[in-house]
């Protein structure tokens, strides 16, 4: 059944004059993969930061599940199940791989720290494992996460931000200078993803979108211009003229 795990409503901030987002409105489905696409200054990087409760809606709501989580704390938004990467890298360059991913994976269950530390630490390291596992990254585990590649880099950020095991999982811009390799690589990571999460994505590379999305938001100047399949949205004269430029 396709159900919405994330619903937003008529979301909206203005930065002085300006309506950076401006009553948006679309729903993502349970492991499906939904693409927030637009021109530069459209709104997304904003849209983001009001669903991740890093900036405070002045109309409009956010629910997870049902709940309503709208300007939540990050610690709140992580357990209520929501996750997100960010555009400019946030790993502990010094730290190894594996320790930028225990890190994050001590999240897990807070509560339970004083009561089950050796139990919590064994899930904690088997989560690791299978992160590494997962994103490519056994080999590199002992290197320093400064000492990556960059590809690499913004997949640990990608597995960072999955540690704690969230059910909504977004990614700002994942493939942003990255080789063609790189993207292509990550491309088959975020699909892979949405067995397990639902993925709100920001992506630019057009090619990508129409792959890997199963629905795709249109954003133009801070308002939702379209919502849907990625083949009816490309195909949409609206998006057409405001995003690939021509009508
Ligand atoms: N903190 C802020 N203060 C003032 N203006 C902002 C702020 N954040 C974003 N903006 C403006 O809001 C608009 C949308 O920005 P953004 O969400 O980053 O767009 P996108 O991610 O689609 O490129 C832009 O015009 C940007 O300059
Ligand atoms: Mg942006």
């Amino acid at each position: 059944m396709i159900e919405a795990v994330l619903a937003v409503e008529d979301l909206s901030i203005s930065f002085g004059g300006l309506h950076a987002v401006d009553a948006v409105t679309f729903t993502a489905e349970r492991n499906r993969i939904t693409t927030v696409i637009g021109p530069n200054g459209a709104g997304k990087s904003t849209l983001f930061n009001l669903i991740s409760g890093a900036l405070t809606p002045v109309r409009g709501h956010v629910r997870l599940d049902g709940i309503d989580v709208t300007g939540a704390p990050p610690n709140r938004m992580l357990s209520a199940g929501l996750a997100r990467s960010f555009q400019i890298t946030s790993l502990f360059f010094g730290l190894t791989v594996a320790e930028n991913l225990r890190l994050a994976a001590q999240r897990l269950e807070p509560n339970l720290r004083l009561w089950l530390p050796t139990g919590r630490s064994r899930r904690a390291r088997e989560r690791v494992r299978s992160l590494l596992d997962q994103f490519g990254l056994a080999d590199k585990a002992q290197y320093p996460a400064g000492a990556l590649s960059h590809g690499e880099q913004r997949r640990l950020e990608i597995a960072v931000a999955l540690a704690a095991e969230p059910k909504v999982l977004l990614l700002d811009e994942p493939t942003q200078g990255m080789s063609h390799g790189d993207t292509e690589l990550t491309a088959t990571y975020v699909r892979k993803l949405a067995q397990s999460v639902t993925v709100l994505l920001i992506e630019h590379d057009i090619g990508l979108v129409m792959n890997l999305s199963d629905k795709v938001v249109v954003m133009n100047q801070g308002r939702k211009i379209a919502e849907g399949p990625p083949a009816v949205v490309r195909a949409d004269p609206a998006v057409q003229s405001a995003y690939f430029g021509h009508a």
